[in-house]
């Protein structure tokens, strides 16, 4: 089981839509997925149409309990879901000051069956809160998605200082598996100056696939689908399934 952070503390870099259709994509390849919403925004979990969450995903921070009992079917073949809820929005201030509360989640994804799922993938919020690191210590692998834009660079080395932290404090395992390139525009310069720039900073992390603009993106989460079934034939549908071939070939190479 190969268990993914999907994380960047800047908003709005692409991390849900990666989340779903990275998800969704890798269902279609007969990857079992379990898709973790670990946003208050709770962004993914609307996505899949779920509007009875509950208290959702905080109840695995708060109150314990089987986090097999929070796991919900999707319309997408090979994914389930944890959905999120507002009420997540609390848990940094229930959290602060207990021992431990960097570690939670882990210790429940230890507790599920790892043969029951291929990939366990987790949108987090759009900050470097318990919340994120607590996705940072479960997972072995981080894919950062940046939107192509030089301010969306900056944060980017901030993102790889928690990381080290993480490494050195949390979880010695942690690996970033790949930085994706996120809303290209093919046509101005600027966006092909600034993947440039990722791969001479980052080289080899940076994957291969681009995830250009497209506008059939940004109108799905409104139809409960994600963009493989809401247009299988788009843009980024096309590029969505590269990304999952891409992470696929990675398989086995942790
Ligand atoms: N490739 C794309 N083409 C067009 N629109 C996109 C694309 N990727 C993301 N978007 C749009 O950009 C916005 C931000 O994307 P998304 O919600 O995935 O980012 P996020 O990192 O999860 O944001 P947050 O930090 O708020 O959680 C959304 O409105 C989404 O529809
Ligand atoms: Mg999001």
């Amino acid at each position: 089981m190969r268990t993914l952070a999907i994380a960047n503390q800047k908003g709005g870099s692409g991390k849900t839509t990666t989340s779903v259709n990275l998800a969704a994509a890798l269902g279609e390849k007969e990857r079992r997925v379990l898709l973790l919403d670990l946003d208050p925004q709770h962004s993914a979990t609307a996505w899949y149409g779920v509007k009875n969450a509950g208290k959702g995903v905080l109840g695995l921070f708060v109150d314990g309990g089987d986090i097999q009992d929070f796991i919900q079917e999707t319309g997408a073949p090979g994914v389930d879901l944890i959905p999120s809820s507002a009420w997540l929005v609390g848990v940094e201030k229930i959290l602060a000051g207990e021992v431990g509360a960097e570690t939670i989640l882990r210790r429940h994804l230890e507790g599920l069956p790892q043969d029951r799922w291929d990939y366990v993938l987790m949108d987090c919020p759009p900050t470097l809160g318990v919340l994120t690191v607590n996705a940072l210590a479960a997972a072995r692998e981080l894919l950062v998605p940046v939107e192509a834009h030089v301010m969306a660079l900056s944060g980017l080395a901030q993102l790889l200082h928690t990381v080290e932290v993480v490494q050195e404090r949390l979880n010695p395992a942690l690996k970033v598996c790949g930085i994706l390139a996120c809303r290209v525009d093919a046509r101005t310069r600027h966006a092909r100056e600034v993947v440039e720039r990722l791969r001479e900073r980052s080289g080899n992390l940076v994957y291969q696939t681009l995830i250009r603009e497209n506008i059939r993106l940004a109108e799905c989460p409104s139809f409960g689908q994600p963009i493989t079934q809401y247009d299988p034939r788009s843009a980024g549908a096309a590029d969505y399934r590269a990304l999952a071939a891409e992470v696929i070939q990675q398989e086995g190479r942790r």
